[in-house]
């Protein structure tokens, strides 16, 4: 029998759930982008199934070192954006540094804001075995919950810096146990990143739910990139697993330098620009 589609069809009648999301297993692979504001969800809505509104924030649009300046409360204004602009995708909110790692009441009380004031369809945790507790905890009270194992960025200080796991056979097995961990908590998803093409691959073999890779494998059940790599919007830096997409940095730079240039020759405003005399 076919896997059942959920593709285009869906867009037009209502949003997706976390549930949509978690049937889609070994189907019609699941397009995931991060969104942070309202103008980039409503343009990426028509296109995606799910959008993150990643704690990749920090970087991405704060210049930020690292997510762990992100607070509970840009989570909340940037998610509820997210949620104003779009109508198809399933939202999910990132879980800020220290907002859930404490004990599973306090991811509760944390994650309950987010989902009650950002109106989102789920929250993302990183963290594999040492979060599985706070995973089911979550599940069981109504709050769906998307992992993420791999490169975890919130440990970036523990880890060292931002590097690719699992390449030896005792990283590769923690992070296997991780994936199960957190699969078998309730996990509706899986974020893998940066890990090797073979263990992600194992992974989305293993586990009954569905993986999201980013710099992982086209093996896994779905793909996630931070939009402002994709869409080329810095020259500064392009991690290995980014694809360039487009070139929106550069459109940009073009039509500022074209404003300027008009603004200077003062060609703009132009008479259709201005209202007359009534
Ligand atoms: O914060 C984020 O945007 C993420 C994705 C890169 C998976 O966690």
């Amino acid at each position: 029998m076919n896997k059942p589609s959920y593709g285009a069809s869906v867009a037009k009648t209502r949003r997706l759930t976390a549930p949509d999301i978690a049937g889609r297993k070994g189907a019609e692979p699941v397009v995931c982008l991060t969104a942070y504001t309202y103008p980039m969800a409503k343009l990426l809505d028509p296109h995606v199934d799910l959008l993150l509104v990643g704690d990749s924030m920090g970087m991405a649009l704060y210049g930020m070192d690292s997510t762990l300046g992100v607070t509970l409360d840009m989570s909340i204004a940037h998610g509820a954006a997210v949620v104003r602009g779009s109508k198809h995708a399933c939202v999910i909110v990132d879980m800020p540094f220290g907002t859930y790692q404490e004990s599973p009441a306090q991811a509760f009380r944390n994650c309950a804001r987010v989902m009650t004031e950002t109106g989102c369809g789920g929250i993302k945790i990183e963290g594999g075995v040492e979060m599985a507790e706070t995973v089911k905890f979550l599940v069981e009270r109504g709050i769906p919950v998307q992992g993420h194992i791999g490169l975890k960025p919130q440990s970036v200080n523990t880890a060292g810096g931002f590097r690719s796991q699992g390449h030896d056979s005792v990283s590769a097995a923690k992070i296997v146990a991780d994936a199960q961990a957190v699969a078998e908590a309730g996990a509706f998803s899986i974020v893998i990143e940066a890990v090797t093409e073979t263990l992600a691959r194992k992974i989305t073999d293993q586990v009954p739910v569905v993986t999201i890779g980013i710099g992982a494998s086209p093996a896994c059940d779905g793909q996630v990139l931070v939009t402002e790599d994709a869409i080329g919007m810095f020259n500064d830096f392009t991690p290995k697993f980014v694809k360039r997409f487009g070139e929106v940095g550069d459109a940009i730079g073009k039509a500022a330098a074209e404003y300027a240039r008009e603004v200077r020759a003062r060609t703009f405003p132009a008479p259709k620009n201005l209202y007359g005399d009534r």
